[in-house]
C-alpha cells in the first residue's frame, strides 16, 4: 500500500514548518489504516517495541509501560495505548512515513501509533518535536494552543503536562486528515469514538546532544591529546586572573577539533543512528556473493528495514552509525535514495568493484533483506 499526501510542501515550509500549527483536511483521501488495532496491541507484548498504556481514572493519571501481558482489564474509556517507532517494525504502517521523507531522513525520527478509546489521550501537553497527527479510523478532536504559556507538571511520575490552554485549533479530525504541530506548541488530542493516530515525528538534536555526542567520538577516536602551550607566558599582576587571551586560547583549542576534518565523519555516524531499536535479523544461513546475483538476476528488490539511517554527507554515505567510503559512489546512492531498490538497477552497478561484497554483508548484516522474506525472517 503507498500512501499518497495532498500537500503543497513549499508553502507549507513557508508557512508552517517550525512555526504555527495546521490542520489539513483529507491530506490523505480514501486512507486505509495499515495495522488493525489488534496488531498494534500484539505489537505492545513484544520485548523490543517500545509501548505504553495511559489512562485516567477516579484516582488520576495512571502509566504503565510496555511489554503488556494481556489487556483484560481496561475499560471502554479514558485510555490510549502508544506503540514508538511501529515503523521499525511493521512494513506496511512504515509506508506511511514516505510522504515525509520530503522533508529529509535525517531530520525524521519515527512513527507512533496510538489506539484510544472514547475520551483516551495523554492530556493537554508540549513535545520538543515537530509531529504531524494523521487520523486514522475513528474521530479524535485535536486542541491546539499558542506557544506563549508553559509551566508543566507532572500528574503522574511519568507524565508530563501543562495547564488547561487556550485553542488556537480546536476542531474534530477525521481519518485522512492530519494536524502538523511545531515543537512547543501545547496540545490535547480526545478520542469521541475507538480510534486510531498516527503521528510521524521529526527530531532535533540539542547543543548538549550534539557536544556530547562529539566528546564521546574524541575519546573513542583518541583525537584531542595535544595540550595547551603557552611558550609566551608573561608575569601578570594578579596570580587568580585567567587572561583574557587565554580565554580565548582556550575556546580556540576546542573550536579547533570542531572545525577539523573529524567534525563531518562524527556527524555523519551521529545523526546517521536510530534512536529506537532495529528489526535486524541477519539471514541465516548468510548469503554467498553470487546467490545475491542470482536473486537479483531473478527481479527481487532489495527492501531496507524500517528505520535505518542511509545518509550522505560530504563525500561519504552512513549507515547506522556506519561510514562507507565511496568506492563505488553509484552504489552508494542507490541504497540511499530509496528503501526499496529495484533489481534492475542495483544489476547496472553491481559488476563495480566491491559493490557485490559490500551489498552481500549489508545483507547478511540484516540491514536489507530481499522482498518477501520479512515472514521467514522475523521474531515468529
Ligand atoms: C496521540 O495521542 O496519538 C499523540 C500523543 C501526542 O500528542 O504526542
Ligand atoms: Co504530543
Amino acid at each position: 500500500m503507498s500512501f499518497e499526501l495532498a500537500i503543497d510542501w513549499p508553502t507549507f515550509l513557508a508557512t508552517y514548518w517550525q512555526k504555527k500549527p495546521v490542520v489539513i483536511r483529507q491530506a490523505f483521501a480514501d486512507f486505509q489504516d495499515p495495522i488493525s488495532p489488534d496488531e498494534l496491541a500484539g505489537l505492545a507484548m513484544e520485548n523490543e517495541v517500545d509501548s505504553r498504556l495511559v489512562s485516567q481514572t477516579a484516582e488520576g493519571w495512571q502509566v504503565a509501560h510496555g511489554p503488556f501481558q494481556d489487556f483484560d482489564h481496561l475499560t471502554e474509556s479514558h485510555w490510549s495505548l502508544l506503540v514508538q517507532a511501529v515503523n521499525h517494525w511493521h512494513p506496511a504502517a512504515a509506508e506511511l512515513m514516505q510522504p515525509f521523507r520530503a522533508l529529509s531522513d535525517w531530520r525524521m525520527d519515527d512513527l507512533m501509533i496510538s489506539f484510544s478509546v472514547p475520551d483516551g489521550g495523554v492530556g493537554p501537553h508540549l513535545d520538543q518535536y515537530d509531529v504531524f497527527i494523521i487520523q486514522g479510523t475513528g474521530r479524535r478532536r485535536w486542541r491546539v494552543g499558542n506557544n506563549d504559556v508553559v509551566a508543566q507538571h507532572s500528574p503522574h511520575p511519568d507524565l508530563l503536562q501543562v495547564a488547561p490552554f487556550e485553542a488556537i485549533i480546536d476542531e474534530v479530525l477525521e481519518p485522512g486528515d492530519l494536524v502538523y504541530i511545531p515543537p512547543g506548541f501545547p496540545h490535547e488530542g480526545y478520542s469521541l469514538e475507538n480510534s486510531l493516530n498516527y503521528s510521524v515525528g521529526f527530531r532535533a538534536p540539542s547543543g548538549k546532544e550534539l557536544l556530547s555526542g562529539f566528546a564521546d567520538y574524541v575519546l573513542a577516536q583518541e583525537l584531542g591529546s595535544r595540550r595547551y602551550q603557552d611558550p609566551g607566558l608573561t608575569l601578570r599582576g594578579d596570580a587568580a586572573s585567567v587572561l583574557p587571551e587565554e580565554v580565548d586560547n582556550l575556546r580556540a583549542m576546542m573550536n579547533e577539533l570542531v572545525n577539523s576534518g573529524d567534525f563531518t565523519p562524527w556527524l555523519g555516524e551521529f545523526l546517521s543512528q536510530s534512536r529506537h531499536e532495529l528489526d535486524i535479523a541477519p539471514p541465516q544461513p548468510a548469503y554467498q556473493e553470487d546467490e545475491v546475483r542470482n536473486a537479483l538476476q531473478e527481479g527481487t528488490p532489495l527492501q531496507r528495514i524500517g528505520g535505518l539511517k542511509v545518509l550522505q554527507l560530504a563525500s561519504h554515505t552512513f549507515i547506522n552509525g556506519e561510514r562507507f567510503s565511496r568506492v563505488a559512489p553509484d552504489f552508494l546512492h542507490l541504497l540511499a535514495a530509496t528503501t526499496e531498490i529495484d533489481s534492475e538497477q542495483l544489476l547496472s552497478v553491481i559488476e563495480q568493484q566491491n559493490v557485490l561484497t559490500q551489498l552481500t554483508g549489508l545483507i547478511n548484516a540484516g540491514y536489507w533483506h530481499f522482498a518477501g522474506e520479512e515472514e521467514e525472517e522475523g521474531d515468529e
